[in-house]
């Protein structure tokens, strides 16, 4: 890749994903445009507010460009593509939650799966070598991993199936099940992420998470699972368990770690990728272990409320497959535990 075309376009470059990508490559020497217009402010309330870290952003680095673009709008993003022609094009801004999605199906459709196109469309007219990264999830298997035969444990369920010892592989499928208006908009976004892989040849990939996470999340308790927890026990407010015991199990991978491998595919791209990106078996852990945790952290008992009825859909127990990924990329690796993890988002909270 030649210096001059070193740019980088990330959107919800403010977000937790979007500003760990920034720092990312801003520190690699690229030059990095960020597209952010705050939406998780409107969805999620002052605690969404992400104004802080697209501050943070300007400040630290002199080579970041902060675009204020919605990515439903169309034109815009056409004329921001049509000018850059990025080198690398991550795309992490997102409605999120699926809760959320219920309550507004047009925004969380219209963000999450036409911005999509809107990218992928201005991508393959003005930047169609540019490798592009689409942030999917691991809702577009809707409930159907909650299928698979479990076994409960003292603190956590698990897979009872040997042929999910390692977890949720990409070949998983996606239909015949309940995913939430979120998982469905996001299904589409994956797959059309896909097909412009296969059609058009450009080196895409969706990488379907499990819960991204670390210390730049602006958590709520609609989105960001371990941020959230945290904010729980160090402001001593009563966090709410919804079914399942309490022993839902969720794999955790640090910000950092997304954004190492974001930089993997970048210097190696494949066209129509999937992989499954999740912390694993090994940074899996469930709500009442998370709970322990953080208690032992801070020395704070965990005020919370069981309720007795499931999230929507919610899975009871995931962890991702991560042989495919390693296998595609053998130098790259999780280098943040779950202890990692902890101690990061603990520390972050705690001087806030
Ligand atoms: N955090 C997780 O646990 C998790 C898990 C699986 C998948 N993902 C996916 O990863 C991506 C990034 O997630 P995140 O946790 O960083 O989310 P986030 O909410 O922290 O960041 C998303 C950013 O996008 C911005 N945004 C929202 N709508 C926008 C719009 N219309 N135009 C421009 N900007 C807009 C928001 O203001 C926010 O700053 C999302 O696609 C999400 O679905 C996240």
């Amino acid at each position: 890749m030649s210096a001059q075309r070193r740019a980088a376009l990330i959107t919800g470059s403010s977000g937790l994903i979007g500003s760990e990508v920034v720092d990312y490559f801003c520190r690699d020497g690229w030059t990095v445009h960020g597209v952010d217009n705050n939406m998780r402010a409107d969805y999620f309330g002052p605690g969404g507010d992400t104004r802080w870290m697209q501050r943070r952003l300007s400040e630290a680095h002199q080579d970041f460009h902060h675009h204020e673009l919605d990515v439903r709008d169309r034109a815009g993003v056409e004329a921001l593509l049509a000018g850059l022609k990025p080198a690398l094009i991550v795309h992490a801004a997102a409605q999120p939650s699926h809760d959320l999605a219920a309550l507004r199906p047009f925004d969380d459709f219209e963000v999450n799966a036409l911005g999509t196109l809107n990218l992928l469309e201005a991508a393959r007219r003005h930047a169609r070598e540019a490798p592009f990264v689409l942030l999917s999830t691991n809702k577009v298997y809707g409930d159907a991993p909650n299928e698979i035969a479990l076994a409960e444990h003292a603190t956590r369920w698990d897979y009872a199936d040997p042929a999910f010892a390692e977890g949720i592989p990409e070949t998983f499928r996606v239909d015949h099940c309940k995913h939430s208006l979120f998982g469905a908009s996001k299904l589409a976004a994956d797959v059309m992420t896909q097909e412009y892989g296969r059609t058009f040849g450009m080196n895409t990939c969706c990488l379907r998470g499990g819960c991204l996470t670390g210390p730049n999340h602006s958590g709520v308790e609609l989105h960001g699972f371990l941020s959230y927890l945290v904010k729980c026990n160090l402001e001593g407010r009563l966090y709410k368990v919804y079914g399942y015991q309490g022993k839902q199990v969720r794999d955790n991978i640090h910000s950092l770690d997304v954004a190492r491998f974001i930089h993997a595919f970048a210097q190696h791209p494949r066209p129509g990728e999937v992989y499954n990106l999740g912390g694993g078996k090994d940074n899996s852990i469930s709500i009442l272990e998370a709970f322990e945790r953080i208690a032992e952290l801070s020395g704070k008992k965990m005020q919370y409320e069981y309720v007795e009825h499931n999230r929507d859909g919610d899975h009871i127990c995931y962890y991702s497959d991560l042989r495919k990924i390693r296998r595609h990329y053998p130098a790259w690796s999780i280098t943040k535990s779950l202890d990692d993890v902890f101690r990061e988002i603990h520390a972050a909270m705690s001087s806030r």
